[in-house]
């Protein structure tokens, strides 16, 4: 029996409940098990025999075959990388070291397949800011107004981030700015690990390629990958560490708190206006 439909003030309701816990997309009426159609459907390279019994099956079918029962027609399989796995992260280690400059890096990120959630995202959030500048800071992963916009920290916590900035003198001219993940997780989930371990090579080249003199690292995801701990940031914040590159280079690096985490603690903003005045000073002395 079909359900009866709604009425306004619990589907408002029930949007809110959606919207507050990240649901911010329709797709469709029901959940689809897309691992369960992938076993029960032919993969692309066993098309031919597909189609081939298919035209005998056709009457008047010119080969005199017997007919057979009608298969479902081959569907493309999406690109083979759709599921994380340690392959893909061997495979990104190994083209990240590939890119010689920024533009070869971004190039080999917007080709690159092997990470699932630029199938779900709109767009590939690279960097934003100014690639020479002595100073970069390093988010999570873009949220639902970066996606649209392609650019790091364009929503209220980039307008709080850039507010931050302001307060030691920089902006978007003077300073770089990326994130761990390029791509927009689904509802803004966070990343899983796989994921994570797929988009660090691509991060670290980043770095190294920007080669700032001071990094920032904006929150506890982007300062355990980048300082190799696992050290909370409450902890961290503050205190300088050092991020190693492959290549050799020793930066200076600034764990402080994320925008987004400040939007909801602000009585925690003291403590970032605290570590930014120490990385204004550590600049000053770098370029003295
Ligand atoms: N949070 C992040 O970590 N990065 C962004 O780009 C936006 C929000």
């Amino acid at each position: 029996m079909p359900e009866a439909p709604l009425d306004p003030i619990r589907l408002r309701e029930l949007l809110t409940f959606y919207a507050d816990a990240g649901v911010d997309e329709a797709l469709a009426e029901e959940p689809i098990n897309r691992f369960a159609e992938e076993s029960a459907r032919p993969a692309v390279r066993d098309a031919a025999p597909v189609m081939a019994e298919e035209r005998a099956a056709k009457p008047g079918s010119s080969t005199g075959a017997p007919p057979i029962a009608a298969r479902p027609a081959p569907v493309p399989m999406p690109p083979a990388a759709a599921i994380p796995d340690e392959a893909q992260a061997a495979r990104a280690r190994e083209i990240a070291r590939q890119a010689r400059t920024l533009d070869e890096l971004k190039a080999i990120l917007a080709e690159f397949d092997g990470c699932n959630l630029r199938f779900t995202a709109k767009n590939l959030v690279f960097a934003d800011g100014n690639p020479e500048a002595d100073l970069m800071l390093v988010g999570e992963a873009p949220g639902r107004e970066e996606d649209l916009q392609g650019l790091p920290f364009v929503g209220r916590s980039g307008q709080l981030l850039d507010r931050m900035l302001a307060a030691i003198g920089r902006d978007r001219t003077t300073a770089y700015i990326a994130n761990v993940i390029p791509w927009r997780p689904p509802g803004n989930r966070d990343p899983s690990p796989l994921e994570t371990e797929i988009c660090r090579p691509f991060i670290e080249r980043h770095i190294e390629l920007a080669a700032p003199k001071i990094l920032v690292t904006l929150g506890n995801p982007s300062t355990k990958l980048l300082l190799n701990t696992q050290t909370g940031i409450m902890r961290l914040r503050g205190t300088w560490s050092v991020h190693k590159t492959q290549d050799g280079q020793e930066i200076p690096t600034m764990p402080t708190l994320h925008p987004a985490y400040l939007l909801r603690n602000p009585a925690h903003k003291k403590l970032a206006w605290r570590d930014l005045l120490a990385v204004k000073v550590r600049l000053r002395e770098l370029s003295a």
